[in-house]
């Protein structure tokens, strides 16, 4: 993983702000957390480090031994700073045998990194997840909230370059 993007991840005093007042939807929607957290991610920067827990706690009462068994229960939930769009490509077995491989590397090569890493504009961060529940339309990867199935290299490749050129938000 580039370490080079961690100081984007210092919050300004805005961000905090922002934080802050996502955090507080808490108080009327619990049973939003796991929206509200998501949304606190993004704003955060796509990371969930632990300055960004330690506001979330205070903003809502949650105690940070529940906050952090929530948010390492899931993956995608990440203390380290990750790119502005996380791509998950599924490597569960019915995408495995529908073309998963050749779909990755048509990704690794598009975005020129490999899986765990992030661009060192840091637009994108690769990773693997695990089945994101449309088997019957696999393979299939994620980009941040948005599913995209039916992929083979060539859509993916296109794909990759839509959002690279900002046409996809
Ligand atoms: S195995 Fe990939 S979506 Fe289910």
């Amino acid at each position: 993983m580039e370490k080079a993007h961690a100081s984007r991840h210092r919050l300004t005093p805005q961000t905090e702000e922002r934080i802050r007042s996502l955090a507080a939807r808490y108080h009327s929607q619990p049973q939003q957390l796991m929206r509200i957290l998501l949304d606190i991610q993004e704003a955060a920067g796509n990371a969930f480090p632990r300055q960004v827990a330690t506001i979330v706690c205070e903003e809502t009462g949650i105690p940070e031994a529940k906050l952090y068994s929530f948010i390492s229960f899931y993956a995608r939930f990440s203390p380290e700073p990750r790119g502005q769009f996380v791509v998950r490509m599924c490597k569960s077995a019915p995408c495995h045998v529908c073309g998963a491989v050749q779909v990755m590397e048509a990704i690794t090569r598009t975005l020129g990194i490999q899986p765990g890493e992030t661009t060192k504009d840091g637009q994108f961060t690769l990773e693997y997840c695990q089945c994101l529940g449309v088997c019957e339309a696999s393979p299939a990867i994620m980009v941040n909230d948005q599913v995209y199935t039916n992929l083979t290299p060539g859509r993916a490749a296109t794909l990759m370059e839509d959002y690279q050129r900002g046409d996809v938000r």
